[in-house]
């Protein structure tokens, strides 16, 4: 069984990625809602909750974590390879290498959370391509806080949106990069903010690719006739999750409450 968590919903935007691509494997999914935003957290705060999340997913049977996170890859992979040095481990990083890679202006935007921008991960990732291209980096400031209350296309949603892309217009990007797990809900929004030849950048695909992998690498994947169960849990509102993956997602699926302190 696949373990993933994040913050709240927006792994839910791998999780559907994941269950299309790969639909004989059971999946259990940790809304991290008690503790949400990451991004406005420390470094240590994050570890902490990764690690206690992480327990739980093993002791219900996960063989594989992904952490459907940028903002916890960026401050825990490294801490949770170490201390699961058995576990296979599938985290989230901005997709900056696909954008470099097919920029005309030379111009790369990425929005991503503040934590995952100041992190030492994400830094040495964009030095990486700073001869390549300009890497304008940009907080989606409040989309987070949009996500989780569902409010995607409304015009208090376009006007949050339109102040962080403000300034990667002005810098003439023609890729945004979504390096948040939550922004892939706010995509139609973004599309219809920004001009046709911006691109935009999801990195589900290659993440459930890389999990694919890792299954078929450590003889983990489910048979081809497996049927897959699907379970769903969160450290704060139910009640909001289950709204929003019937209303986004198409889904009546139970939405388990789990004090999960530490
Ligand atoms: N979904 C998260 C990410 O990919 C974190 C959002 C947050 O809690 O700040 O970065």
């Amino acid at each position: 069984m696949i373990g993933m968590f994040d913050s709240g919903l927006g792994g839910l935007s791998v999780w559907r990625q994941l269950v299309r691509t790969l639909p004989h494997e059971s999946v259990l999914y940790l809304a991290d809602q008690g503790y949400c935003p990451y991004g406005e957290r420390s470094q240590a705060q994050i570890i902490a909750r990764a690690e206690v999340i992480t327990d739980y997913l093993l002791a219900q049977g996960a063989t594989l974590l992904l952490i459907a996170c940028n903002t916890a890859t960026s401050a825990a992979v490294r801490h949770l390879r170490a201390r699961y040095p058995q576990l296979p481990i599938v985290g989230m990083e901005p997709a900056i290498k696909p954008a470099v890679q097919a920029t005309q202006s030379g111009r790369v935007g990425v929005l991503a959370t503040r934590a995952t921008l100041a992190g030492s991960k994400f830094r040495e990732l964009a030095e990486q391509f700073r001869q390549q291209a300009q890497i304008v980096c940009q907080p989606g400031e409040g989309f987070v806080e949009l996500v989780e209350s569902g409010e995607l296309a409304s015009q208090q949603a376009r006007d949050t949106v339109s102040q962080s892309l403000a300034p990667l217009l002005a810098a003439g990007v023609d890729h945004v990069v979504l390096g948040c797990t939550h922004y892939p809900f706010l995509a139609p929004l973004l599309r219809d903010l920004l001009p046709a030849h911006i691109d935009l950048i999801d990195p589900s695909d290659a993440v459930v690719r890389q999990t694919a992998r890792l299954l078929t690498q450590h003889q983990l994947a489910a048979p081809a006739d497996a049927a897959a169960a699907y379970r769903f849990v969160s450290t704060g509102d139910t009640g909001c999750m289950q709204t929003f993956m019937r209303q986004i997602l198409g889904r009546d699926d139970a939405v388990e409450y789990l004090p999960l302190a530490g």
